[in-house]
Formats: structure tokens, C-alpha cells, sequence
């Protein structure tokens, strides 16, 4: 079968789907408000899946359901539910000792497992995810949290004891900030969301939470678990256009820190509508357009391989994937034949499909982007190499390999998020230093190559570009325990295991000069028990 006839018959037909994959339309009339799940009456927004079926009339897209489509009015009382709930930091939820806050939240993803194939099976045909992918993205995601709960049963451990510096008695803590807004991407709409909204939560900040554009109904199944692990009010969910509902509660100035993970526009924008700047904080994770540098001494079949992988993972929507290749003159016809038969191989289909690579695609304007960076490329001298690179079914997007990109087209400095790989050759290492040094991202970059006089000296030019630099292997996000940031344009903050925790607190002490009065008071509090704070409890 030639590409072109893969490509005309990638859907299927409602029968062709497998029984065990199959899914009801889910029609969520309701959302969780300080501790209930409210019924919701107003209008809702319709879900399709990037997936179409094959019928009669043609293709349609597969519906979904529906989730509530809220108004300024709802986001408000959302908000004040979650500032009802902090009370000043004298709510429940902030001032429970890490000990409750850590058995609600195991408590919670005890919870959570149950709903696993629930979950994964909206995530698969909400955003076109492979079914492998989709259970990573749940597995990954509960063993974060309970990494995230070992952390934390650390840190509290490290701070349960007393500090005396320069006559001064001290016990330094990590308290919590307020009321976050968390909001995920649509990529990794479980998983991103969670590694900002849990230790928010756990931090003992309340929470309103809007799940992204693409990948809504997947949460539902989680609403009750919420509820019933957290004190009321502690997570409320808002549903609905970005525009309409969070701009109002930004601008009242009672979001304390801002979690988002999206793109750099939308979060000045947001930023900016709090009115007092200085008091938010702010975690966000944003565009990036990483590298790949392959260089004369590489291992070929490792880089292709690296890059591939790099490049086309969830059809290039990660934002830790490889956005532009830059291949060392002398060996790119070697590269780029090993590149496009490989990329003949990978398997496309539905997301189900096992081991399929590439899937349809849920952002409707993205087929439209692509088809144009492409043809602006073309513009500028670039040919599609590979066969049927670019070729469209609905939203689907055969994956296209663009040579050779240069500094006039699009495709050399926009974030192309999608299934096509530039690649431009190079002369001299100068030119991909440049381009990097240049970018107005920050986040990763990938280097390919043996030798290590030439790559130490790379390092250490890379290393204040971007946050991570990548030896003979693709960017990417994990273990979760490492540091995950960028530079410029690309984040603010960092998150991992740990620094999450971190970053959704803020260090706070008790302290009192070293006296004999002062002495009793602290030791009489510790021993009565007095204060949540102040304890030398230790978890064990
Ligand atoms: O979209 C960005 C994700 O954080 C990337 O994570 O490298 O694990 O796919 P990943």
C-alpha cells in the first residue's frame, strides 16, 4: 500500500473499533464547588475526538460528550470558594498538620487508581494519545504523586528540629502561599496538570483548577475522589473558554500563584491582568523549540533513532520535543536516507492500534498551520523529502521531513508542535551555537557526536543557553525527580519531585532570643502540643 493510500483509509468505521476501546459519550453536567459536585444547567461545550469515523456521508468526528461551559459568574464563586476555604491561611486545609494533609492525599490516589481505565480511555480519544502512551501518562502521573508524598514525609522530617544560631532559637518551616489557579496543557492534560495542581494541594494551598482545551472529560471521573479526600473547598474545578473565566478572577488579585503550562502569550497575558503583579507568583512552563545537533562523528543509526524519537513522540507535541535538526554537512545524505526510511516504518494509525506512533491530531488549526509553515519552507527552498510528508486526512498529518531549512523561513524559528521535522546542515559548529544563543527559547538541546573535544567545549557554551543539554539522546522531561525549567521564553520556576514543593511555599520560622523564659515557653508549646507549626513531630 503506497502512503498515500494509508493516509486516505487511516479512519475507521464505528464497527472497526475494538470492542474493549470503545466509548460512551460522557455528558458532564456538573463540577465540584466547595466540596460538592454542583449540577450544572447552563450551556455546555461539545467534545469531538481528533478521530474520525468513516460512514455513509464520509468522515465524521467521533463525539465525546459535553462538559459545562461557565461564565465570569462561576469562576467567581469558584475563587471564593477557594478563598473561603485558605481563610486568610486560617482554614483548615492550610493549618492541618503534613501528617492529615499527607493521608488525604494518599487517601486520594488510592482513589484515583480505581479510575484508571476510565481515565486513560477518555485521555486516548479525548487527544488522540496511543492507548501505550495514555496508561504512561496515568502510571506516571501516580507514581509522581506518591514520589511526591515520600518528598514531602522528607522534608517535613528535615525541618521537625530546632535551629540555634547566634543566640537565637529557630524552627524553619515551609508554609503555603494562598489560592493557586493550576492549569495544564493539552498534551499531557493528566499528567502536567497534576505534577502542579498535587503539590500545590499538598503544600496546604486551595486550589481552582481548569482543565486545558483539549483533554476535559478525562477529569470527571476524578471529581468525586477530590471531593471526598479534601476538606471542602480546598479543589475547585472551572470549565469553559480560558478568556471568559479566568481573566475576571485574575484581575480580582486573590489568585496568590499562578501554575500554567502553555504558551508564553497567554501567560503575559494572564500575569498582567493581576492587579498587583509583585504579590503573584508564578510556575509556568512554556514554549520551547529545542535542538538537535548532530555532528561529523556521530553514531548515525543512535542519532536518527534519538531524533526520531525526539521529533515525533505524541506527533511532536511535547514541548521537550526536537523541533529543528541541524546535521553536519559531511554526513547528511547518510542521515537523512537512514532518517526517511525510518520514518517510512513508523506505524500510524488510531491510538489504540499497538505500537502505533502517529495519530490524528485534536487541535483543528493545526492542520491548517502545518500545511502553511510547510509551504512557506517550500517558499524559501526547502523540499519535503520523505515520501507523502505532509499529506492530510481530517486530522491526521502524515509526518514531514523539510530540507533545507534555513533563517528565512518559519520553520526556523517558530514552534511547530506538530508531526514535521526541519532539518539544516552545517559547516562549522558555529552555526547551530549561534542559532541556539540566538533563539528566544531556553529549555533543552540534543548533541550528537563521540568526540569529547568537541563536545566538552559545547557544554559549556550550551549550558547557559538552555536547562539541559542532551549527550547522544532526545530531550525530554524525566525521571521526574530531575530539574525541569528553561531559560528566556521558554519557563519560569522549576519543577521536580521536590522543587514542586518548594516552589508552592514559602519558607517561614518561629524564632525567639535564646533566654530561660523563652526556652519554656518553646518547649511547652512543643510538649502541649499547642501549635500545628511549631512541632518537633516526626514522620515516620
Ligand atoms: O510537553 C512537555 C512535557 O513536559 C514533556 O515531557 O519529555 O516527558 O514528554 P516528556
Amino acid at each position: 500500500m503506497t502512503i498515500s493510500d494509508k493516509v486516505e483509509n487511516i479512519f475507521p468505521t464505528e464497527n472497526d473499533i475494538p470492542a474493549e476501546v470503545r466509548v460512551r459519550a460522557l455528558e458532564q453536567k456538573d463540577y465540584l464547588l466547595n466540596g460538592k459536585i454542583t449540577i450544572w444547567r447552563g450551556p455546555v461545550q461539545q467534545v469531538f475526538s481528533p478521530v474520525s469515523l468513516k460512514g455513509k456521508k464520509g468522515l465524521t468526528r467521533k463525539y465525546l460528550g459535553s462538559y459545562p461551559l461557565m461564565t465570569e459568574k462561576d469562576a467567581l464563586e469558584a475563587l471564593e470558594s477557594a478563598v473561603k476555604a485558605y481563610d486568610e491561611g486560617k482554614g483548615i486545609w492550610p493549618t492541618s498538620t503534613v501528617e492529615k494533609r499527607i493521608a488525604c492525599m494518599e487517601d486520594f490516589v488510592c482513589r484515583m487508581r480505581e479510575k484508571r481505565s476510565e481515565v486513560v480511555r477518555l485521555l486516548m480519544w479525548e487527544i488522540g494519545k496511543s492507548l501505550e502512551d495514555s496508561e504512561k501518562e496515568f502510571d506516571r502521573t501516580v507514581e509522581y504523586i506518591l514520589d511526591t508524598l515520600n518528598a514531602m514525609k522528607e522534608l517535613d522530617r528535615v525541618s521537625s528540629r530546632l535551629s540555634v544560631t547566634q543566640g537565637v532559637i529557630a524552627q524553619i518551616k515551609r508554609a503555603p502561599l494562598g489560592v493557586v489557579l493550576c492549569m495544564g496543557p493539552y498534551n499531557y492534560p493528566l499528567n502536567e496538570t497534576f505534577t502542579t495542581l498535587i503539590p500545590a494541594i499538598l503544600m496546604g494551598n486551595t486550589v481552582v483548577f481548569k482543565p486545558p482545551k483539549y483533554g476535559v472529560l478525562l477529569h470527571r471521573p476524578l471529581l468525586e475522589a477530590f471531593r471526598d479526600a479534601f476538606p471542602k473547598g480546598v479543589v475547585n474545578t472551572l470549565y469553559g473558554q480560558g478568556r471568559r473565566i479566568i481573566g475576571p478572577i485574575m484581575k480580582t488579585g486573590k489568585i496568590n500563584m499562578l501554575a500554567f503550562i502553555g504558551s508564553s502569550k497567554v501567560a503575559d497575558i494572564l500575569k498582567q491582568q493581576h492587579p498587583a503583579p509583585h504579590r503573584l507568583r508564578c510556575v509556568l512552563g512554556l514554549d520551547a523549540k529545542n535542538a538537535g545537533i548532530i555532528l561529523s562523528d556521530a553514531d548515525i543509526d543512535l542519532a536518527v533513532k534519538e531524533s526520531l524519537a525526539g521529533a515525533l513522540s505524541y506527533n511532536g507535541q511535547r514541548c521537550t520535543a526536537l523541533k529543528i535538526l541541524f546535521v553536519h554537512r559531511s554526513i547528511q545524505n547518510e542521515f537523512l536516507e537512514k532518517l526517511v526510511t525510518r520514518i517510512d516504518r513508523i506505524k500510524a494509525g488510531m491510538p489504540w492500534e499497538p505500537e502505533v506512533k502517529i495519530t490524528p491530531l485534536p487541535e483543528d488549526e493545526k492542520i491548517s498551520y502545518l500545511a502553511d509553515v510547510i509551504s512557506d519552507a517550500k517558499k524559501y527552498g526547502a523540499k519535503v523529502i520523505n515520501e507523502g510528508g505532509g499529506m492530510t486526512n481530517g486530522n491526521f498529518v502524515h509526518p514531514a521531513v523539510l530540507y533545507p531549512v534555513n533563517n528565512k523561513m518559519r520553520l526556523w524559528r517558530e514552534e511547530q508542535f506538530g508531526p514535521v521535522i526541519p532539518v539544516a546542515p552545517f559547516d562549522d559548529i558555529k552555526e547551530p551555537l549561534k542559532y541556539v544563543v540566538d533563539s528566544d527559547f531556553g529549555q533543552q538541546v540534543s548533541i550528537f557526536g563521540s568526540d569529547e573535544t568537541k563536545i566538552g567545549p559545547m557544554l559549556d557554551t550550551l549550558v547557559n543557553q538552555v536547562c539541559r543539554v542532551n549527550i547522544n539522546s532526545q530531550c525530554q522531561r524525566g525521571p521526574d525527580a530531575f530539574p525541569f525549567t528553561g531559560r528566556k521564553d521558554s519557563a519560569e520556576g522549576t519543577l521536580s519531585v521536590s522543587d514542586a514543593l518548594r516552589i508552592f511555599s514559602i519558607r517561614t520560622l518561629v524564632a525567639t532570643k535564646d533566654s530561660d523564659a523563652n526556652k519554656r515557653l518553646i518547649r511547652n508549646i512543643i510538649r502541649n502540643r499547642t501549635s500545628k507549626f511549631l512541632s518537633t513531630d516526626f514522620i515516620l
